[in-house]
Formats: C-alpha cells, structure tokens, sequence
C-alpha cells in the first residue's frame, strides 16, 4: 500500500472558485453523484478514524494485531483531507458542517446518518467497554462489519469506474469530454488506493469473527437491503445538484444506480486470485499510465492559462 499525494496542480486546476465547473465527465447525471458521493466518502472516512481508535485500543497485543489496519486508515485520512476541500467547496453556502460528539464533520443532509448509525453505535461501544467487552461486544463488531461492507461497496465502484471510464483506451475519450479533468484525478487517485486496501477490513473481520463476510446468505440480505446506501446517495447527490444549479430528478439518479446484486460473488475478499489480478492490474495501470497522463493534461492546461 502506498502513500499516493494529489499534486497541488490538480487542486489549482480543479478551479474551486466561481469558475467550477461540475461536469468531471460527460453524463450530467453521473457527474452530481460521483461529487455526492465524495460526501460519503469523506464522512465514511472520518467514521472509519474513529472505529481506528477502538482498534487500537481493543487489538493491540492480541493475535489479530495487523499492521496493514492502519496503512488502510491513513491511507483514508488522506483522502478525506483531499475531498475536504472539494467538499467545502461545494456546501459553501451551507458552512461549517458541525463537530458532533462522535464525528468532526456532519454536513447537514449526512446527520441523520450520524445520528441513526455512527452515534448509536460509538455509544454501543463505550457502554461494551464499560460492561468489559472489547472485541467481543456487538456495537464493535458491527462496526468492523460495516466497514468491510462499506470497503466491498467502494471497491465495486472502483471496479466499474475504472472499467467504464479508462480501461481499453476510454481514459482518452472521456478526458477529452471532461470539463473539469481534476476532479477525474481526485477521484482516480482515490478508487486506485481503495481497491488497493479494500481486503483489509474484510480480512480485519473474517479473522477476528471466524465468518465469511460475504457468502450466498450475506449477500441475498444485503441486496434485499440496499435502500440505505441509495438513499445516502440520492440524498447527497440531490444536495450538490442544488448547490451547482442543476435540475435533476430522482428518478434519474436511480437509473443509474448499480445493480448490487450482481456485483459481489460469494466468497469475495479481495484477495483471491481473480479479485488480486484485476486489483493489481488496474492499480499499475493508475501508476504507470493513466495518473501520468491525466497528470500532464492537466499540467499543460495551466500552462496553456498562464500563456
Ligand atoms: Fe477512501
Ligand atoms: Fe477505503
């Protein structure tokens, strides 16, 4: 796992003044959800943070002690510093988003979240410790889990993002189209490290609780269930909508919504030879070729604004 830095060309080329402009790719639609999902990023990281806490207190010097946990929480740190100033950028009529007791950050459209989840479950862990229970109380489990389950669901995006908008040659298309190639970066950059820890978490809970995070049975309630995340989505997506003056329905939003069911197999993990070669394959591809090329783009269009 590496420590990737967004060169400060892409922030001053991301133009996050009056100049803004929303549309990272040519679908209007996808655009509003790739920077409303950047909210849920940002919140899910900072969560994340949190729980790292308790993991350090609960694990350390217990057999599942594992150091790649906290390569994969700075890693998130990161980035949730690098979406941090698109984000505040984009809620600027609506600033600051207040400091919670268990969460520094809650925009207004993510607090019934904060309260609904991250609250009662922190609060479920501080009563388990106090009852004696560490890893073996509910509230943390159920925290590891929802991590994993959140770490599988960004690397399926990352899967498609990466397949749908750079891999066989797209990357130079959809470049050309993209009125803000920035933002395309922030996003590239973010999808390469998240498939690239994405086993952690899952690894983090299948060792701790001896059971297979996703198997047939796992996978047919969860996608039984998928209301949550696409509320989360539609919420935030409707949110930057307003903010960059575009109309939008949220019927347009669903359609593009991915089809859950079919995106995790039973027995994912990220780490089995199918998942690790595409992983592999597409984190070089980031490396070697798309962020260099992405990267001098935009390098060239400041030059072409200095000139
Ligand atoms: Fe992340
Ligand atoms: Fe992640």
């Amino acid at each position: 796992m590496k420590l990737r830095k967004v060169p400060n060309e892409v922030f001053s080329m991301m133009d996050l003044n009056a100049k803004f402009n929303y549309r990272w790719m040519p679908d209007t639609t996808f655009s509003l959800m790739g920077l409303g999902i950047s909210y849920l990023l940002e919140f899910f990281e900072f969560y994340g943070d949190a729980i790292s806490k308790y993991y350090d207190r609960f694990i350390k010097n217990t057999p599942y002690e594992d150091s790649r946990f906290h390569d994969f929480i700075s890693q998130e740190r990161r980035h949730a510093a690098a979406h941090k100033r698109l984000n505040m950028f984009m809620a600027k009529n609506h600033l600051p988003p207040t400091r919670e007791k268990y969460h520094p950050r809650v925009y207004d459209f993510m607090y019934m979240t904060y309260k609904t989840f991250v609250e009662p479950n922190i609060q479920g862990i501080e009563a388990d410790e106090k009852d004696g229970k560490t890893l073996d109380g509910d509230s943390f489990r159920e925290a590891l889990k929802t991590l994993a389950v959140f770490e599988t669901e960004v690397c399926m995006a990352a899967f498609s993002f990466f397949d749908n908008l750079f891999d066989k040659g797209k990357i130079e298309h959809i470049a050309s189209l993209s009125e803000n190639l920035a933002v395309l970066y922030l996003l590239g950059y973010h999808y390469a490290e998240e498939m690239e820890h994405c086993h952690v978490s899952i690894e983090t809970y299948e060792n701790i609780y001896g059971e297979t995070l996703w198997n047939e049975k796992s996978i047919e309630q969860y996608s039984g269930n998928n209301d949550i995340l696409s509320h989360r989505i539609i919420n935030a997506t409707l949110f930057v909508a307003r903010e960059m003056g575009v109309e939008i329905t949220v019927k347009q939003i669903n359609s593009r919504l991915p089809d859950r069911k079919r995106s995790i197999r039973p027995g994912f993990n990220a780490k089995s030879a199918r998942e690790k070669s595409k992983i592999d394959y597409l984190v070089n591809k980031w490396d070697l070729e798309w962020e260099p090329l992405l990267l001098s783009k935009i390098k060239q269009q400041l030059q072409e604004r200095a000139a």
